[in-house]
């Protein structure tokens, strides 16, 4: 097994189990419990990338309702291996799914770290502290919270000294018990070698006739001793209904909103959307209504304005995105002036200092440093160079309806309004094409291209219509 990616060098492994086979009754869903999102990434995704962030390495969930969905989106995120899979196909309890999961670690040496699935706002910080106090003590440790009514939880059990001796379930509890309230979170670390041999001794003996994990925190106490962080409730609380999901969300989304307040204005902290995976540089400036989304990156100074919807996009530094634009999968350059209501579609390159203007619509296509496509235009499928002026109302006809085809238009060429550019066609440097022109062939460089029906004027035609419905009742001009 791999080593624990990890700054002290004689720190131990750290190897992760996620619990999440439980069904989820409470979402009233079709869609399995941990693939809710939050931010737009699965509830599942939030304990995995918190154990991967201390180094965790397998990270082994445990998956029982609706396995395949969950492990085909797992697939999708983390490639193949990035998440062990193990499957508990009918769920006998916290204990029996630990047993399961410590399987594909057999031979490893280490501390495990064991979260669940369904809790989403834990910091990095609050399970580095876990693990700590598990290197530290060599003991088991975990997480528990105050609430003043912890109907339902697991209770933790103190003796004269404070010290955790044990974890009574609720309904397992005696009256005195159930007015406890210190709750167990459910996420322990602890040494594979204690964990292993305490849940082979499991029994579900209790009053759900489940395999309890919670029964192996008094066997700790007992040898290798067992801890309890006290950490804020809302930190370890679990989703259980879609109510607690969309409070989640405002939680994370604000407390991402808070770190980025370091550097980055906001100018209505409550209506901006930002997703975990997004990095903003200093003094970016962010307007009302703005969602970044995926993988967004964007660099210094750069100012989005009101409305703009950005998905894994890179924005360089000093660009200006006005307000309503759509962009996704695009990169632009430093110095861009973008919208309003411009829509970047995937596979979208803009150098810099380009400007994109309103209603312009491109795909797949690239611009050169300083060109500009202002007005009402469609660019896909085309390579655009350095200095291009493409006129308002270009078209790319890139599709033939049964295939793609490729624009080239080099450095310095000027597109007159109204072209239709028939794909595949080529535009070579510094040529000029006249306004309204259909371009079906090459336009070499440095030529004029033009394909316009010769004008002719009617002289006098006006007074000739009108003169043809006078006395026409209803028919004359005001
Ligand atoms: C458990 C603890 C309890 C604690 C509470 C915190 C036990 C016996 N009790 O309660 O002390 O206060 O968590 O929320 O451990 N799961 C499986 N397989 C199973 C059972 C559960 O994967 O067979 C997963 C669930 O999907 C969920 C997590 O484990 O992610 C916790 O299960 P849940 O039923 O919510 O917890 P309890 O057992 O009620
Ligand atoms: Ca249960």
């Amino acid at each position: 097994m791999p080593a624990a990616r990890s700054s002290a060098p004689s720190r131990p492994a750290i190897a992760s189990l996620i619990l999440a086979a439980g069904k989820g009754t409470r979402m009233n869903s079709a869609r399995a419990k941990v693939l809710h999102q939050i931010l737009g990434k699965p509830l599942l995704s939030y304990p995995i990338d918190r154990a991967r962030e201390l180094g965790a390495a397998p990270v082994v969930a445990v998956l029982g309702h609706q396995i395949e969905a969950v492990r085909k989106d797992l697939l999708a995120r983390y490639g193949e291996g990035g998440v062990t899979v193990v499957e508990q196909a009918e769920q006998k309890g916290t204990g029996h799914a630990v047993k399961l999961g410590l399987e594909p670690l057999a031979g490893w040496d280490g501390i495990v770290l064991v979260l669940y699935g369904d809790v989403p706002l834990l910091t990095r910080k609050t399970l580095g502290a876990l693990v700590d106090e598990a290197v530290k003590t060599g003991g088991l440790s975990m997480l528990s919270a105050q609430v003043p009514d912890a109907t339902g939880y697991g209770r933790v059990v103190r003796d004269a000294q404070g010290r955790v001796s044990r974890i009574v379930e609720h309904k397992d509890a005696s009256p005195e018990e159930r007015r406890l309230t210190e709750f167990n979170a459910g996420i322990y670390a602890a040494p594979v070698a204690f964990l292993r041999e305490a849940v082979a001794k499991l029994v579900p003996q209790n009053a759900q006739g489940e395999y309890y994990l919670t029964d192996i925190v008094e066997w700790a106490a007992e040898s290798i001793g067992a801890s309890a962080i006290v950490t804020d409730a809302q930190e370890v609380g679990g989703i259980n209904d879609r109510r607690q999901l969309a409070e989640a969300e405002q939680i994370l989304r604000r407390r991402l909103v808070d770190r980025w307040l370091e550097h980055v204005t906001f100018r209505d902290p409550d209506a901006v959307w930002i997703e975990p995976d997004v990095t903003l540089e200093p003094d970016v400036e962010i307007g009302r209504n703005v969602a970044l989304r995926g993988r967004t990156t964007v660099k210094r100074g750069t100012r989005i304005d009101d409305g703009a919807i950005l998905n894994d996009a890179v924005v360089g530094e000093g660009t200006e995105i006005r307000p309503y634009c759509v962009i996704d999968g695009a990169e632009i350059g430093a110095g861009a002036i973008i919208g309003p209501f411009a829509r970047l579609r995937p596979q979208t390159t803009l150098g810099p200092g380009v400007h994109v203007g309103n209603f312009v619509e491109i795909k797949k296509t690239t611009l050169g440093k300083g060109s500009k496509a202002n007005h009402l235009t469609y660019l896909g499928d085309a390579t655009i160079g350095d200095g291009v002026n493409v006129g308002a109302g270009t078209i790319t006809c890139n599709y033939n309806g049964y295939e793609k085809f490729e624009t080239v238009i080099e450095d310095g060429v000027q597109v007159g309004s109204d072209t239709q550019l028939v794909a595949p066609v080529r535009v070579g440097k510094r040529a000029v094409i006249g306004a309204g022109t259909t371009v079906v062939k090459d336009v070499p460089d440095g030529a004029l291209a033009l394909s316009r029906a010769e004008q002719k004027n009617v002289e006098g035609y006006a007074d000739k219509v009108a003169e043809r419905y006078r006395n026409r009742p209803g028919k004359s001009k005001p």
